[in-house]
């Protein structure tokens, strides 16, 4: 089905969070890769299905030491995990080094990302532009979204970079809920004055409890969050504008209540 990539341009405005609780309220199956070239998170961040530590060892690192010799959409959940709630995910490297060898995986990985039966695929690209090749994968996405916090300096870079990309991209601001509309039209008005065409400026509640409660037990009050219910309206316009026509399942599919 669709794939998906997030990123940002230089700090950390929280793709991975984004990430992780886009993937928790899609509503359609749904695989969240982490594809960030410096490392993943998840594993230190949340359990499995079965309360236990992920398993670091099964994910991005294993796919690429078997996809050389080729990679075929369904050999991808060989690598894949549940996590609490159910949610696929597919872990990402340990460390930044283990990048230098994989510049050839983006190209591929991305087809089979975009060729993966049955799920739209979530990819966390991390920063962009410490890893030229990760432009393999972006060039099979669908749509790339853009993160960025509504701050000058965060905006400076995100123009920048929507000067070098290719496809289609949105973008997504993680703003304060105080100053939710402002933050995101004064960035659609910046984004707009720039040479890229961009498909969209959307939000994302800056939300420190939300965030918090997204690295522990899933549960009710992580559900009504801001960062998870702005997540759900932004989940549902994406998956929405990526396959036009489907009918979306029940929401929070991933999002088990206790
Ligand atoms: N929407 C949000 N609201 C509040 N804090 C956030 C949000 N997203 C991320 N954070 C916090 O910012 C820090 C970086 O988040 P992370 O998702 O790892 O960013 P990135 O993947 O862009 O490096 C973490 O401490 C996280 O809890
Ligand atoms: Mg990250």
């Amino acid at each position: 089905m669709a794939l998906i990539a997030l990123a940002a341009d230089k700090g950390a405005p929280g793709v991975t969070t984004a990430a992780t609780a886009l993937g928790a309220v899609w509503p359609r199956p749904v695989l969240l890769a982490e594809c960030d070239p410096s490392g993943g998170d998840l594993v230190y961040r949340l359990p499995g299905q079965d309360g236990g530590v992920l398993n670091p060892g099964r994910g991005l690192l294993s796919l690429g030491a078997t996809a050389r010799r080729g990679l075929r959409p369904d050999q991808v959940y060989e690598h894949t995990q549940k996590l609490v709630g159910g949610l696929d995910v597919l872990t990402g490297l340990t460390n930044g080094e283990q990048a230098a060898g994989l510049t050839w995986l983006w190209g591929p990985l991305g087809r089979a990302f975009a060729a993966l039966p049955g799920a739209d695929v979530l990819a966390d690209c991390g920063r962009l532009g410490t890893h030229p090749q990760m432009g393999d994968l972006l060039a099979e996405a669908e749509l790339t979204l853009l993160f960025t916090r509504p701050n000058l300096d965060h905006v400076a870079h995100l123009r920048e970079r929507l000067t070098l990309m290719g496809g289609p991209v949105g973008v997504v601001v993680i703003a304060d809920p105080r100053s939710y509309r402002s933050s995101i039209d004064e960035v659609r008005r910046i984004v707009s004055a720039t040479s890229k065409d961009v498909a969209f400026v959307a939000g994302l509640a800056h939300d420190p409890k939300g965030a918090e409660l997204l690295r522990g037990q899933w549960g009710g009050r992580l559900d009504r969050s801001l960062l998870i219910r702005t997540a759900r309206e932004l989940a549902g316009r994406l998956a929405a504008r990526v396959a036009p026509g489907r009918t979306p399942q029940q929401p929070a599919a991933n999002l088990r209540a206790e």
